[in-house]
C-alpha cells in the first residue's frame, strides 16, 4: 500500500494537504486552505477581545478529576478523560454561558483501539498490513466517542520501536517508518475524515513528539538520544505523514531527546514540526510533562512531578515549554499560573502565548464547536448508539486479519470442528484480557472469549480448563506496585495441571492459550525478560507429553521469545490482544474460516539479549556470523537472526512470488519513478492472503543505509491456483534518505529491490540513480 496512493484514496484533497503527494522528505510550505480564511478572522477577532488572564486559561487542558465550575467560568481551553455527556454538557453549558467569552471547551478522549467497540491492539491492526483494519477501526472509534461529547482524540499513537521491553510497543505499528506512516494516515482519516467539524469525526493527536518508541533499556519515560538521521529517517516520518494527512493536533512526549524533553524542545516542536512541515494545529504536553522538566526541589514531599533538571523551577518549566512550541499544558498548571509574571519578566512574549492561542482557536473553529458545542445527550445514553452488530462484524474481521500464524507443522491446523476440543490456560475463557491495554469504554462483558467462540464454531464437545492463574494479585489501588518475580505475574503454580492434562487426554485437539495479560502492556509496564511468564511453558510441556495435536494461541502485546514455545509446539497463532469479538475472530482462523495473512510488523527475537533486534539495521564491517569469532555475534546464540523476522507470517495456503520486472534500471533524480510488477501465485488449495512487501537497499552511499528498507506492500487475496500481478512505484523520495546535517538527499548510485512475503526473502533486482 503505497503512502502517497493511501492519502489519496482516503480523501485528502491535495489542495488541503500542501506537500503530502510529494516526497515524504518533501519540506511543506504552510499554507491557509481558502476556507480557512473565515475561520482565521475569526480566530482574530476573539484573540483581539482576549485577556492575558483568558488567554492563560485557554493554554491549560485539564483531566476530569481536575475541572471545576470555576476552570469552565474562567475559559479553561481543554478537558480529557470525561465521557459522560451530563457533565461534559453541564461544563460546556458554564464556558458558554458563564465564561466572558463563550468559547468552547475541547473534550479529549484516549481512543486508542475504540470507543465501546474495541478493535486489535494497534499492534495487531499493523499485523493486517491492512490499512483500512486501522481505518475502520479509527471511523467507528470516532463516532463513538463524538457521541458522548468527545472532540480529540489522542490518537495515532505512531512510536516506531525497536525496543519490546518497552509496554508501549502495543501501541503504535511496530519497528519500521514506513509501516507506521501507513498506519498513521489511516488512522487520522478514519478520525477526522475531510473534515473534523463533522459530528461523527473528531481531531487526532497524534503522539508522542518524538523518540518516544527508543527509550533505554526499554523503560517507559527514560532518556533517549540519537543521530539526527536516526531522528529523521526513522522516528519522525510516521508524524509527518500524519501531519500531511490532516491531523490538527499533536501531543509532546515525556522523553527527552539527546537531553532536552520532548515537550520543552524548540528543535523539533517550532523548528521541525511548525516551522519546517508547517503544521498549523496545536501541541498538547503529555500528562504532567511540562512540570516534569524542572530539577526535583531538595525536600520533596507532595511537590509533584519533576525530574528532567532542563529547568531550576516551575516557572522556568512553563517558559521553556511555551518558547519551545508546547501551545498546552495537561494536568500541571504551571504557564497559566506563572504566566503573568513571566510576561512581566520578559521570559515569555505576548507574541509565543498569542500564538499558542491561535492555534488552539482554531482547532476549536475547525472542529465546529462554536457553533456546536453540546452534546445530544438521549442519542449519547442510548445503548443503540454503541456496539452495533455491524460495528461488532468489522471489529471481528479486523481481529481476523490481525492475526499470525508463526508455526503450523505437519498442518495441525486448521482443527476440525467436528472434533472434540479441550480449551486449556489461564486465558481460555477470558474476556477481561481480550479487550488489551487502553480499552477506552470497552467492557469486559462485551468480549467474546475464546472459549465462548470455539463453542460457537465448534460440532464437538468442547471443554475448559484453566490449569493456572490469569491475573497477579499486585494491581494495587494505590500505584504502589511492588517488583515482581516474573514467575508471580501469571501461572503461578502447576497445581491445575493434572486436570488440564486430563482434559486433553479425553479430546482430540488442544487449543492452549497462553500470553501476557492486559495489565503487563502499555504505558508504564516495561518487562525485563520476554518469555511467557509464570510456568506456562511447564503446562505446554504437559500437554506435549499427552500426544494430542495442540496448538498455542498467544495473548500479548509485545513481541516474546518463543524459543522455546516454537521447540515444543507443532503450531502457534499469535492473536495480540485481538478486542471485543476476538473468541470469535480466534475461532474463525482455528477452525479455518478465516486464512490467516497477517504478518509481524516487528521481530521476535530469540532471547532478551539481541534486543534491540530489528529488520532495518545497518551493515557494519563485520556482519554477523555464527561460525566465525572476530564478528558481530553472540557467541552463545547459535544464530544471528531473529526467531521471527519483520514480515513475517505462515497460511493455510502457499504463494509463489517470480517474474519480478522493473519498467526501467534508472531513475532520474528528478524524473519519473521506476516500476516493479512481480506475479503471486496461490500454488495451494485454499482461498487466501498474502502480503507482498517491496524493500530496498543502498548499497554504497554517505552513510552507511539500513540492509533494507521496506518502502511498499500490497495484502492481496487469491484463490487457489490464482495468478495476480503486483505493481509498485518507486521515486526519488523511496531513495533518498536524511543526512545527519538533517538534509535528504537523493545519492547517484545502485538500489537494490527485493520483492517477496517476508524482509528475509525475495527476488532481487537493481536499478540505478541517475542526476
Ligand atoms: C500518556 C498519553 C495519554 C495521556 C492522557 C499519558 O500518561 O502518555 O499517551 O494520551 O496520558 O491520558
Amino acid at each position: 500500500m503505497k503512502l502517497r496512493r493511501l492519502v489519496l484514496m482516503l480523501g485528502v484533497m491535495v489542495v488541503a494537504i500542501g506537500g503530502a503527494v510529494t516526497a515524504l522528505g518533501t519540506l511543506a510550505t504552510e499554507k491557509v486552505p481558502p476556507a480557512d480564511k473565515s475561520v482565521e478572522t475569526k480566530v482574530n477577532d476573539l484573540l483581539s477581545k482576549m485577556t492575558t488572564e483568558e488567554k492563560l486559561q485557554q493554554v491549560q487542558l485539564l483531566s476530569d478529576g481536575q475541572i471545576t465550575d470555576a476552570d469552565a467560568r474562567a475559559g479553561v481551553g481543554g478537558v480529557f478523560s470525561l465521557t459522560d455527556p451530563a457533565k461534559i454538557n453541564h461544563f460546556q453549558h458554564v464556558a458558554m454561558e458563564e465564561s466572558r467569552l463563550h468559547i468552547p471547551i475541547l473534550f479529549a478522549y484516549d481512543t486508542i483501539h475504540g470507543y465501546r467497540t474495541v478493535f486489535p491492539v494497534p499492534l495487531g491492526a499493523a499485523s493486517s498490513f491492512d490499512p483500512s483494519v486501522a481505518q475502520t477501526d479509527a471511523t467507528i472509534g470516532a463516532r463513538e466517542s463524538a457521541t458522548v461529547g468527545i472532540k480529540q482524540v489522542y490518537s495515532p499513537m505512531v512510536d516506531v520501536s525497536h525496543e519490546p521491553r518497552w509496554g508501549r510497543i502495543v501501541e503504535g505499528a511496530g519497528e519500521d517508518p514506513y509501516l507506521n506512516s501507513v498506519f498513521a494516515v489511516a488512522r487520522v482519516k478514519g478520525a477526522q475524515g475531510s473534515d473534523y467539524g463533522a459530528s461523527d469525526k473528531v481531531v487526532s493527536s497524534v503522539k508522542h513528539y518524538v523518540a518516544y518508541g527508543q527509550p533505554e533499556g526499554g523503560r517507559d519515560y527514560n532518556t533517549t538520544d540519537m543521530s539526527e538521521q536516526r531522528l529523521r529517517n526513522l522516528y519522525l516520518p510516521p508524524f509527518k505523514a500524519a501531519i500531511d494527512a490532516g491531523a490538527g493536533t499533536v501531543m509532546c512526549s515525556f522523553n527527552a531527546i539527546n537531553g532536552v524533553p520532548g515537550c520543552a524542545n524548540h528543535y523539533t516542536e517550532t523548528d521541525i514540526l511548525k516551522n519546517e512541515w508547517g503544521f498549523d494545529g496545536f501541541i498538547e504536553s503529555d500528562y504532567t510533562a511540562v512540570a516534569e522538566t524542572r530539577a526535583c526541589p531538595p525536600v520533596t514531599p507532595n511537590e509533584g512531578p519533576c525530574g528532567h533538571g532542563t529547568a531550576a523551577d516551575g516557572p522556568s518549566a512553563a517558559a521553556n515549554a511555551l518558547m519551545a512550541g508546547t501551545d498546552s499544558e495537561m494536568v500541571s498548571t504551571y504557564i497559566r499560573d506563572y504566566g503573568q509574571q513571566l510576561l512581566s519578566q520578559g521570559k515569555i512574549s505576548t507574541a509565543r502565548l498569542d500564538d499558542a492561542v491561535r492555534r488552539i482557536l482554531r482547532v476549536k473553529f475547525r472542529a465546529g464547536l462554536f457553533d456546536h458545542p453540546y452534546v445530544d445527550q438521549a442519542k449519547a445514553v442510548d445503548p443503540a448508539s454503541f456496539l452495533t452488530t455491524s460495528d461488532r462484524a468489522a471489529a471481528r474481521t479486523a481481529a481476523g486479519k490481525s492475526m499470525v500464524l508463526l508455526k503450523n507443522e505437519g498442518q495441525t491446523l486448521p482443527l476440525d470442528p467436528a472434533k472434540s476440543t479441550a480449551v486449556i490456560g489461564p486465558f481460555g475463557d477470558d474476556q477481561h484480557d481480550m479487550l488489551g491495554p487502553w480499552w477506552g469504554q470497552g467492557r469486559d462483558d462485551d468480549a467474546v472469549s475464546l472459549l465462548t467462540g470455539i463453542k460457537a464454531a465448534s460440532t464437538g464437545t468442547v471443554t475448559f480448563t484453566q490449569a493456572c492463574n490469569r491475573e497477579n494479585n499486585f494491581d494495587p489501588p494505590n500505584n504502589v506496585n511492588p517488583p515482581l518475580e516474573p514467575d508471580q505475574e501469571i501461572c503461578r503454580d502447576d497445581s491445575g495441571f493434572a486436570a488440564a492434562v486430563a482434559a486433553a487426554n479425553n479430546a482430540d485437539q488442544v487449543v492452549l492459550a497462553l500470553g501476557e495479560n492486559r495489565e503487563m502492556s502499555g504505558e508504564a509496564n516495561a518487562r525485563s525478560e520476554l518469555d511467557l511468564p509464570g510456568r506456562q511453558q511447564e503446562l505446554i510441556d504437559a500437554i506435549k507429553a499427552t500426544g494430542k495435536p495442540f496448538v498455542v494461541v498467544l495473548f500479548n502485546g509485545r513481541p516474546l521469545d518463543l524459543t522455546e514455545v516454537a521447540a515444543s509446539s507443532p503450531a502457534i497463532l499469535e492473536a495480540w490482544f485481538p478486542g471485543v469479538e476476538g473468541g470469535n475472530a480466534a475461532a474463525d482462523v482455528l477452525f479455518g474460516k478465516v486464512n490467516p495473512g497477517g504478518k509481524l510488523p516487528v521481530s521476535f527475537p530469540r532471547r532478551v539479549g539481541q534486543v534491540p533486534i530489528y529488520y532495518n539495521h545497518e551493515p557494519t564491517g563485520r556482519p554477523c556470523d555464527t561460525t566465525f569469532k572476530w564478528n558481530s555475534r553472540y557467541r552463545d546464540l547459535p544464530s544471528c537472526e531473529p526467531l521471527y523476522e519483520f514480515g513475517y507470517g505462515l497460511s493455510y495456503t502457499t504463494f509463489s512470488v517470480s517474474n519480478l520486472k522493473l519498467n526501467s534500471h534508472t531513475m532520474r533524480a528528478n524524473g519519473a519513478g521506476v516500476t516493479a510488477t512481480v506475479d503471486v501465485k496461490n500454488t495451494g488449495s485454499r482461498r487466501g492472503d498474502e502480503v507482498v512487501q517491496l524493500y530496498i537497499h543502498d548499497p554504497v552511499a554517505s552513510i552507511s543505509q539500513p540492509v533494507r528498507r521496506l518502502r511498499d506492500f500490497q495484502r492481496v487475496t487469491l484463490d487457489p491456483g490464482q495468478t495476480k500481478s503486483v505493481k509498485f512505484t518507486l521515486d526519488s523520495s523511496d531513495v533518498g534518505f536524511y543526512d545527519n546535517s538533517g538534509r535528504f538527499v537523493v545519492e547517484p548510485g545502485t538500489i537494490d529491490v527485493y520483492v517477496g512475503n517476508s524482509s528475509s526473502d525475495g527476488l532481487k533486482d537493481s536499478f540505478t540513480v541517475v542526476r
